[in-house]
């Protein structure tokens, strides 16, 4: 049976018989010094940073600095299996590949060589609404592979209603709320250049292709793509969501809904009395709240509350096969991976991607086996202790 790991000794005959090293680091920490040398300034500047001083960005890596692994030994496992399924989707690996706007700024193929290479890894692909390409364009390039959509809730009822059809009609199966972005975050290293790519109808592909969006405008966001900007930036801020519109969307969505942006447990539990059917525990990688806890510290007490009840999944911090590990001790279901497969794409398109989800796998699953684990499934907080201060 073949193991993501087996993708180590793959690089290591092209080394040694071939001499073909890499040519993207397998380091995948440090991904975003090598991005950083390819990416504009108006991408880097878009891509990397986070909101304020970033220190909720710093705090989600350093927060899974404060867990070890602590490995079994002579547990027998030679066979290892990392496949799963959350709600209703089955997957290669509990790793999925987040929502993540404008991509198209890391590489000119964006979306459409993330969902492909999601789709030949046999992971699911989370569609943003600020993509770079339409609903249907990225669902074409996913072909078969599983997909979920991501949805900003916009102000305008009859343009929400078309994107979930449009979803629903694309094969999209699930929904993912992101509810922790209902205003930008302030972000300074876009303030300092003024710069906001979806004012110039870059990262608004899925409303540009919208036919009630469209009935908006004077004039084709060809003709006019400042107004199509303006256009978007009316509907995109919905600061007055609550609790409460959640039933019209259930109405509108018959398959499963999930919360990202939870931090709270409360409003985990929240999200539980709704009717959802899972939460991501996510502060958007630190790009919204500045000084807002710390991802991974807020998802034990959360699997605590609600995980018997919902889908429980985490992001914000992920950089490494370790790092799945320790997510997935603490509760989570699985978790999706953000800012390193958009530096993949940054430096080979499709290709990059492909390199650091083959390489965060490997990474994965040799932990996985090394540490004593046969499945992602025998972990719990038993494999991990907290680092001595
Ligand atoms: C994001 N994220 C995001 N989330 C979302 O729900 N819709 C979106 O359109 C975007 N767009 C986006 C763009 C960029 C450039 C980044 C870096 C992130 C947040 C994303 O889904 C995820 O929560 C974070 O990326 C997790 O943090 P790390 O692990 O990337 O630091």
């Amino acid at each position: 049976m073949p193991h993501f790991g087996d993708h180590q000794s793959s690089i290591y005959f092209h080394g040694m018989f071939l001499d073909q090293a890499p040519d993207i680091t397998t380091d995948l920490t440090a991904l975003e010094s090598h991005a950083a040398q390819v990416l504009s300034p108006e991408a880097m500047g878009y891509v990397v940073p986070s909101a304020g001083g970033g220190a909720t960005a710093r705090a989600n890596v350093a927060a899974f600095d404060r867990w070890r692994i602590v490995p079994r030994m002579l547990r027998d496992h030679a066979v290892r299996d990392l496949a799963t399924d959350v709600l209703g989707t089955a997957m290669a690996a509990p790793v999925l590949l987040g929502p993540v706007g404008v991509q198209t700024l890391a590489h000119p193929d964006g979306e459409l060589a993330t969902a492909r290479a999601a789709a030949g890894m046999g992971l699911t692909y989370v569609h943003s609404t600020q993509a770079s390409h339409s609903i249907e364009e990225a669902a074409e390039a996913n072909g078969d592979g599983p997909r979920w959509y991501q949805l900003y809730w916009p102000t305008d009822p009859e343009l929400c209603e078309s994107f979930l059809a449009r979803a629903k009609a694309a094969g999209y199966t699930h929904l993912v709320v992101t509810v922790d972005t209902t205003l930008l975050g302030w972000r300074p290293r876009d303030l300092d250049r003024g710069y906001l790519p979806f004012l110039q109808s870059v990262g608004t592909a899925n409303y540009t292709s919208d036919p009630v969006f469209l009935r908006r405008l004077e004039k084709s966001p060809e003709e006019d793509p400042g107004a199509a900007g303006i256009a978007f930036a009316s509907v995109f801020p919905n600061p007055g969501l609550d609790w409460g519109q959640l039933p019209w969307l259930r109405e509108r969505w018959d398959g499963p809904i999930l919360l990202k942006g939870v931090q709270h447990v409360d409003d985990a539990r929240l999200a539980a009395e709704h009717g959802l059917d899972g939460v991501v525990v996510s502060n958007h990688g630190g790009r919204q709240v500045d000084g807002a806890a710390a991802s991974l510290d807020q998802l034990p007490a959360i699997a605590d509350a609600v995980g018997d009840r919902m889908a429980v999944l985490f992001d914000s911090g992920v950089r490494s096969g370790p790092d799945v590990v320790k997510a997935l001790a603490l509760g989570a279901d699985a978790v999706l991976l953000g800012r390193p497969y958009l530096y993949g794409l940054a430096l080979a398109g499709q290709a990059g991607v492909e390199h650091v989800l083959r390489c965060l796998l490997a990474e994965l699953d040799l932990t996985l086996g090394n540490a004593g684990y046969r499945s992602h499934r025998e972990l719990d907080r038993d494999a991990l202790a907290a680092a001595p201060r």
